[in-house]
């Protein structure tokens, strides 16, 4: 199933509704408290963003917090339900430096090296965001010294290997449990994906 249909399944919708109530619980705020992963992704003032996977919003309000006035967040989102209360939640915060754009990551329509910071914060792996298709279009919106940010459920231990193996981006540290990566400079993208040998899940 890809994101156009998912955004679309009433089944996925109710069932991510279900698991929205957990996404945004109180108990998830107190464990990972969202501004202390968003400094971790080194998110500042003035910066462009975009999130992916946006969920509920758990992170995306926080973000558009700390980026202020003078930055720009972008939330892709494709589940409606879920693009429709990040809506609610801008506008009630009054925010509006974020714009919610209900399409599928793997091909975002953004304008090539404009983005400060990616955020893949819970999303990756995801049956419908492969890394060998999603790694390529955040390295091609991202500029040259942009950053990719990685957070991930304790039992994606691969990922963080597979993003380096792609080739793609390097530099990876971690601050907050968040990985941070550099895009690597045009040409070694054009190694991928023949230099991927991500495993079949990835
Ligand atoms: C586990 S949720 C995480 C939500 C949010 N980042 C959070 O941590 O609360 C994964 C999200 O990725 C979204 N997603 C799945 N496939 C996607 C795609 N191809 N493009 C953009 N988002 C996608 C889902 O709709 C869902 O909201």
């Amino acid at each position: 199933m890809d994101a156009a249909e998912l955004g679309k399944s009433r089944f996925l919708n109710l069932l991510f509704r279900i698991a929205g109530k957990t996404m945004e619980s109180r108990l998830r705020g107190w464990l990972m408290p969202p501004e202390k992963t968003l400094l971790g992704a080194g998110l500042k003032s003035g910066q462009s963003v975009l999130e992916v996977g946006s969920g509920t919003g758990f992170f995306t309000i926080p973000a558009a917090r700390i980026i202020g006035e003078s930055g720009h967040l972008i939330a892709l989102e494709p589940l409606s339900d879920f693009a429709d209360k990040i809506e609610m939640k801008v506008r009630q915060a009054g925010y509006e430096n974020v714009k919610v754009i209900k399409r599928d990551a793997l091909s975002t329509k953004i304008e090539a090296a404009s983005v400060d910071v990616v955020l893949l914060l819970g999303v990756v792996p995801f049956p419908t965001l492969p890394l060998k298709r999603l790694l390529p279009e955040m390295h091609r919106v991202l500029k040259s010294d942009g950053t990719l940010a990685v957070w991930l459920f304790p039992t994606t231990a691969g990922v963080p290997t597979a993003i380096l193996r792609s080739g793609l981006f390097t530099d990876q540290k971690k601050m907050n449990g968040v990985y941070s990566y550099t895009p690597s400079a045009p040409g070694n993208n054009e190694q991928y994906p023949r230099k991927l040998a991500l495993p079949g899940s990835f």
